[in-house]
């Protein structure tokens, strides 16, 4: 089994590269499995229904979120009725909309799981005694579980790598918008990447135009940041293969697309 998985989508110019790109993937990777990381598709700032329902007609099966989940006050209308838009399983009890969800392929059910750090990100519950109590639920119904850990800081997501080895299938890192050349398979089984990168502008600063980044560096004044529109386009994402009848992942590839690192067929 293939699962696909985008990097951040960020503002127009990542869902565009989305649009673009996705159906070449396809083509060229025949994932069974597509999931997005949606966070900041919405002008870098949350995700709008409208865009949720086009990931899902381009052939997403499941987005996840992040910290930018709540930036669109529209969220809270549609997130309980969105089956497969996933936020953090580790924000508060009673927040809207949930962190777990299963889909179906020919059969085969795959746990998709979205939690989030709290280093350097705002306190949260716990996401390591979380994921323990998410395993055994998912555990129930399938024992192919996929993990976007949306997190800042190296150390925790390298240490929800190892804590959760053989446990789940994959461990993707989302959130710090670059990508990391550390994916590998760990030891019992689990594939890992500390960052799977950010889709969205190329020429900006983590997706925002570069120069209020800069001046805020320069001033520290309040700047507002507003994806870049003037550069060229990136998509990141990742490639996990996993054998399905120990649900174990036997490969993962990194995917980098733009102008220095052109798509090839
Ligand atoms: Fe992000
Ligand atoms: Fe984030």
């Amino acid at each position: 089994m293939k699962i696909l998985f985008i990097g951040d989508v960020f503002g127009s110019p990542g869902r565009n590269m989305v649009q673009e790109y996705l159906p070449k993937l396809k083509e060229k990777y025949k994932p069974q499995v597509i999931v997005i990381n949606g966070e900041n598709s919405a002008s870098g700032k949350g995700i709008t229904e409208k865009i949720y329902k086009q990931f899902m007609e381009w052939g997403a099966q499941v987005i996840t979120m992040g910290n930018h989940t709540w930036d669109k006050k529209e969220i809270y209308e549609f997130i309980d009725d969105a089956k497969n838009l996933i936020r953090p399983a580790n924000f508060p009890e009673g927040t809207p909309g949930k962190g777990l969800t299963y889909i179906n392929i020919n059969g085969t059910e795959v746990a998709v799981l979205n939690l989030q750090g709290r280093t350097f990100l705002p306190a949260i519950d716990d996401p390591f005694r979380k994921v323990d109590e998410l395993i055994l639920e998912a555990k129930k119904r399938t024992n192919i579980i996929f993990l976007d850990f949306h997190a800042e800081a190296t150390s925790e997501k390298q240490a929800m790598g190892w804590y959760v080895d053989g446990r789940v299938s994959a461990v993707v890192g989302t959130h710090t918008h670059t990508q990391t050349a550390d994916n590998r398979i760990l030891p019992n089984g689990t594939a890992y990447i500390t960052d799977v990168g950010m889709t969205g502008p190329y020429d900006g600063i983590l997706g925002v135009e570069r120069d209020s980044v800069i001046k805020k560096f320069l001033t520290s004044l309040p700047v507002r940041f507003e994806p870049d529109k003037t550069g060229r386009a990136q998509l990141n994402a990742v490639l996990v293969t996993l054998d399905q009848a120990s649900s174990k992942a036997t490969n993962i590839e990194r995917i980098m697309i733009n102008d220095d690192h052109p798509f090839i067929n």
